[in-house]
């Protein structure tokens, strides 16, 4: 069953064309790869997802509903969570406060939470504490907890900002660019987790430059090139494509 559905998107910048009627669509548990140069297009495709931005044109439909027109935070609580290419915690919380923001998308809804009897609030917070340790657990920041955000390792600052969107209960995470400035050994450990997202319901889309991890993980890749999808398929497919090939891939295919 198709999750997201892309149809006919297209964006300008002024005089910038930065997407052209791009179409495509993410079923619910796959991996899906978005790459394609530098300035083709990936993020500004993300920024209207979630809906930073308004699109030129086209429609953007997760599940049956379509978002277009819908502010970020119902995005967002229709299922639809983001990591950024430039990490975006916030820096003057502890790494619990920032997994526990995730959590008020669902839960402080117009004050709901200010009506609620004593007992039952600081019930909820206990819960929304555990799960948020739980989370901590998972994506390898056990006993961080209390540390100042800020004062993280940068690879440590990406795993924070996954699990702060996981905090969301998302059925779709945009990552973009998650392996950006990790080493191989971090990237691996990425992997792995994102692998663990899917058996939890996650689908995922994710912008990445790494080949290691696009085509190890990604069950189909989009491939984006000024503004316009110039491929779609499996990794072996996408590999082998000669438009992909001369547009991002030409580099790579020169080792031995
Ligand atoms: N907010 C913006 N205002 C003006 N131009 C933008 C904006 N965001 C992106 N662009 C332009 O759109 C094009 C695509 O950018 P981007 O989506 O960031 O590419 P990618 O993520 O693939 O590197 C680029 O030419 C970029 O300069
Ligand atoms: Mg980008």
């Amino acid at each position: 069953m198709e999750l997201l559905t892309i149809n006919n998107l297209s964006k300008s910048f002024g005089g910038v064309q930065a997407l052209t009627d791009v179409s495509f669509a993410v079923a619910a548990g796959e991996i899906v790869g978005l790459i394609g140069p530098n300035g083709a297009g990936k993020t500004t495709c993300f920024n209207l997802i979630n809906g930073l931005l308004p699109p030129t044109a086209g429609g953007i439909r997760l599940g049956s509903t379509e978002m277009v027109g819908l502010p970020p935070y119902r995005r967002a609580r229709l299922g639809l969570a983001r990591t950024f290419q430039n990490i975006q915690l916030f820096g003057g919380m502890t790494v619990l406060e920032n997994v526990l923001t995730g959590y008020h998308l669902h839960q402080q809804v117009g004050g709901f939470t200010a009506l609620l009897p004593l007992p039952r609030v600081s019930r909820a917070q206990a819960e929304n504490r555990r799960r948020a340790l739980e989370l901590l657990e998972l994506v390898g920041l056990g006993g961080k907890e209390d540390e100042p955000a800020e004062a993280l390792a940068y690879g440590d600052q990406r795993r924070l900002e996954i699990a702060r969107a996981l905090a969301q209960q998302p059925q779709l995470l945009l990552m973009d660019e998650p392996a950006a400035g990790l080493n191989p050994r971090e990237t691996e450990d990425l992997m792995a987790l994102m692998e663990k997202l899917l058996p939890l319901g996650i689908t995922l889309l994710v912008i990445e430059h790494d080949m290691t991890l696009v085509m190890g993980l990604c069950h189909r890749i989009v491939v984006l090139d000024h503004g316009e999808v110039i491929a779609a398929g499996a990794p072996g497919e996408i590999r082998r494509d000669p438009r992909v090939i001369e547009a991002y891939l030409g580099r790579e295919e020169d080792e031995p």
